[in-house]
């Protein structure tokens, strides 16, 4: 099937190219013209893993085009899913102005359209706003829904570094429609997935995502609160959460106590659920804790540090590791940011080095040292904010090392401590 993508952003681009891979004929639309330029010569905007070789599959058996002209992409698509971002309100509200300038956009193409376009929203968005988009759409396009148009909801649930592989193996497939025959057309066009369709609404199966995302950020905050307190008891907490995820009722996955959770979508979800719930006069106590405990625990790392090195200022304090998790270049909400701010006003110097997210990190943080993996090793103490896999082959001998991520072979330091073990 045709299909057009609006928003060559992360989720887009993945989505956009995966779909390829399965058969369809994709354009992926974008007000970026520098970006465009980029994916075109098969060099995607940001890192995941196996994308670029996905992509200039796709773009030679020309299954994959990307353009900045909505109108002609449009007139040659069945579908089109709008992956426009949804960045956060200082209020924890969704912004939903890209939404919105998608949905105008689409309106007037469905004011001369001739044949019925499926509109999927896939941007993640507060429940209820597909049905504001829908009367949006009919309100300025004249256009029926079921008539001239279907618009239904589909969140995504990829994991940065796992995307394309979280694709072609999902747990589940969410449809949001209000009709029958729009789910089908959807379901159709992911024929030869795996995993379990779930066919509903769409303002459940916005909540669905939310839910989704609020639920595994509480289990992180759990066992960071579980962790500190094991810290305390000289417990390690890794030896709990493994007992307690046997329990088939609880699970061991997302029990890894440590810094906290970042990214582009835990702290912003939960927060725009806050929001949401607080709007309708719903105080979320438990969500609000598991954003409190999340946004303090990178603090702990520079607790146990003055264990060791009660006064910082002037000390050079060694960072591996930047980005806010491990397989991705993403520094968004990454625990590293609180702690390098916590280390300037203590006035240390600071050396860092991350395999892949140095170039973001130094938009951010110029004053800083970028450096080799040897000289971070060399410095008084050394900080590891990420677990990537890399970071098992340095030696750690003799060294100070703090681990606010686990790993193993930073145990052979002269001086261990980790945040939650
Ligand atoms: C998350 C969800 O896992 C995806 O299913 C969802 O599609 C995506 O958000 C989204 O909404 O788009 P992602 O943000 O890529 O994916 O990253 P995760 O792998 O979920 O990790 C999030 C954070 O939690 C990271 O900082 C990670 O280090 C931390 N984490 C994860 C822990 O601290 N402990 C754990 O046990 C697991």
């Amino acid at each position: 099937m045709n299909v057009s993508i609006l928003g060559c952003g992360y989720v887009g681009l993945v989505t956009g190219v995966c779909l390829a891979e399965l058969g369809h004929t994709i354009i992926g639309v974008d007000v970026d013209k520098n970006k465009i330029e980029s994916i075109n010569n098969g060099h995607p905007p940001l890192y995941e893993d196996k994308l670029p070789e996905l992509l200039l599959k796709n773009l030679k058996n020309k299954k994959f085009i990307a353009t900045i002209d909505l109108k002609s992409a449009l007139s040659s698509s069945e579908f089109v899913f709008v992956c426009v971002g949804t960045p956060q309100l200082d209020s924890g509200e969704t912004n939903l102005d890209f939404i919105n300038s998608a949905f105008t956009s689409l309106s007037e193409e469905l004011k001369t359209r001739k044949i019925p376009l499926t509109i999927v929203i896939k941007s993640t968005v507060p429940p209820g706003t597909n049905d504001l988009m829908l009367s949006l759409l009919e309100k300025k396009s004249g256009k029926k829904e079921g008539v001239d148009f279907h618009l239904l909801s589909n969140p995504e649930f990829l994991r940065e570094g796992k995307a394309i592989y979280d694709f072609f193996n999902p747990d589940k497939i969410v449809i949001g429609a209000r009709n029958k025959n729009a789910s089908e057309r959807l379901k159709n066009l992911y024929s030869g997935l795996p995993g379990k369709i779930i066919e509903t609404d769409p303002k459940t199966a916005e909540m669905i995502k939310y839910a989704n995302n609020a639920f595994l950020a509480t289990k992180i905050s759990f066992s960071n609160e579980i962790g500190n307190i094991c810290k305390k008891l000289d417990i390690d907490s890794y030896n709990v959460m493994d007992a307690i995820g046997l329990d088939q009722r609880i699970g061991r996955a997302f029990l890894d106590s440590g810094i906290g959770f970042g990214g582009s979508c835990f702290p912003k979800d939960v927060k725009s659920l806050i929001y949401t719930s607080k709007k309708l006069k719903y105080e979320p106590k438990l969500l609000e804790q598991v954003v409190e405990l999340n946004e303090k625990q990178p603090l702990k790392i520079i607790e146990l540090l003055k264990k060791s090195l009660p006064n910082l200022k002037g000390r050079t304090i060694g960072v591996l590791g930047l980005a806010f998790k491990p397989d991705t270049d993403d520094i968004r909400e990454a625990p590293s940011i609180k702690i390098v701010d916590a280390l300037l006003k203590e006035g240390s110097k600071i050396v860092v080095y991350d395999p892949k997210a140095m170039d973001n990190f130094k938009k951010l943080y110029p004053q800083i040292k970028y450096v080799t993996v040897e000289e971070v090793i060399r410095s008084e103490a050394v900080l590891i904010l990420t677990e990537w896999k890399e970071f098992e082959s340095f030696n750690y001998k003799g060294k100070i090392v703090v681990a606010g991520r686990r790993i193993k072979k930073a145990r052979e330091a002269k001086i261990y401590e980790g945040v939650c073990w």
